[in-house]
């Protein structure tokens, strides 16, 4: 049996990524590590938390101590790290969180594997989990390749760039195996309603007002999430150590023209008059250096270990959608308490 710990995994994509080793992989035991913070749910895992394989652990990064016991209790064949605070908005808000959680709980991560593991160093994985937003803003033109220079531009993708130069450096120095990915925007299922799609499907359900950032000119590259679990599967089980994959499927959109075509599903899902959840758009104050365009080029993991995604985005949409109107105690449970004095801060309602 193979012990593998996932670190975020009640959060969006980690839930897809634990549901999808849970359910593939039965000869791993799958452990989940969360602190549980507003952004992770166990509801999120309800169809497997009784799987013999899987097994929970509240534990928070940040918190050395704690990550060292584990790993002095549990020798891990590999990780794979998804913990993270993930929200630029939050991370313009209040920058130390990501650096504690993205940075410190990182490098507590890298030095309990490579304590753990340096008698049998080549036998294990430490994959990091990362961002397209490393690479910074893209104007018109080109793509993020794997070979594209670093340029954060905000506190969230600042941190991730750090927690992603620190697994290299840990590579490079101490040999400890590793490997890297950097996803572009994720759609789907149990995405937390602060992001762009779960927030505008939310409010367009209860007819509040769609906030859009400046001009809405913004370019997102989309990926449904359970592609991005099935990609991070391929690279765990097929990527090359020390090497960095871009995970993307070509699917960009201005947030304005996105948001036109969300709204048209939305009034067709709930019968309402062609045009009236486009009523709701209300142009807000820019996102302070908002990113212009983000795209990836996703060549190398497509012909080097033959990943594809396997939605279009008109069809992801409407599944997600779909989601989301079936599993609305869900939405009104994680928009409970603390979820509306955010929402009062960030868009002063
Ligand atoms: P999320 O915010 O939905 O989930 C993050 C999870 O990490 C939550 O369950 C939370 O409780 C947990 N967590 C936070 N701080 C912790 C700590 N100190 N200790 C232990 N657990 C902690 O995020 P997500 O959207 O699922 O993103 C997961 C990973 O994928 C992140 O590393 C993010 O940078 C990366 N990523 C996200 C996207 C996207 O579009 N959402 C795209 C590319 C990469
Ligand atoms: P978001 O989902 O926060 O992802 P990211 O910033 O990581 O790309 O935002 C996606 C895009 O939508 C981004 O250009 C910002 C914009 N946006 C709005 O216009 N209004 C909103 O209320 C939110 C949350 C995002």
């Amino acid at each position: 049996m193979k012990k593998l710990l996932i670190t975020g995994g009640a959060g969006f994509i980690g839930s897809h990524v634990v549901r999808l080793f849970v359910n593939k992989y039965k000869d791993y035991q799958v452990y989940n590590l969360d602190k549980l913070t507003y952004a992770g749910n166990l509801e999120n895992l309800r169809d497997v938390e009784n799987a013999d394989n899987y097994h929970f652990l509240k534990i928070d990064i940040v918190d050395e101590e704690a990550v060292f016991k584990l790993f002095s209790e549990h020798r891990f064949d590999g990780i794979i790290h998804l913990a993270a605070e993930s929200h630029v908005d939050r991370s313009i808000a209040n920058p130390m969180e990501f650096i504690y959680t993205n940075i410190v709980g990182t490098v507590n991560l890298l030095n309990a594997a490579r304590q753990s593991w340096k008698d049998d160093m080549d036998q294990h994985l430490f994959y990091h989990v990362s961002t397209d937003e490393v690479y910074g803003s893209l104007d018109d033109g080109g793509y993020f390749t794997e070979e594209t220079p670093y340029d954060p531009q905000s506190p969230y993708s600042a941190s991730k760039a750090g927690s992603d130069h620190f697994v290299r450096a840990y590579h490079n120095t101490y040999g400890l195996p590793v490997v890297i990915s950097n996803c572009s925007n994720n759609y789907g299922p149990n995405q937390f309603p602060e992001k762009l799609l779960p927030l505008f499907i939310n409010n367009i359900r209860n007819n509040k007002p769609l906030p859009v950032y400046g001009k809405g000119d913004n370019v997102r590259d989309w990926l449904f999430v359970v592609d991005h679990a099935r990609a991070i599967d391929d690279i765990y089980h097929k990527g090359k150590v020390g090497e960095t994959y871009n995970i993307g499927g070509f699917n960009e959109w201005k947030n304005l023209d996105l948001i036109k075509l969300l709204c048209k599903v939305m009034d067709n899902k709930l019968g309402r008059e062609a045009g009236s959840s486009e009523k709701l758009i209300t142009y807000v104050k820019d996102r302070a250096g908002h990113d212009l365009r983000y795209a990836i080029d996703a060549n190398k993991i497509m012909h080097e270990l033959g990943w594809q995604p396997s939605l279009q985005f008109e069809e992801g949409l409407e599944k997600t959608v779909d989601w989301y109107l079936s599993n609305q105690t869900w939405l009104d449970n994680v928009t409970s308490g603390a979820y509306q004095q955010y929402y009062e801060v960030q868009y002063g309602e």
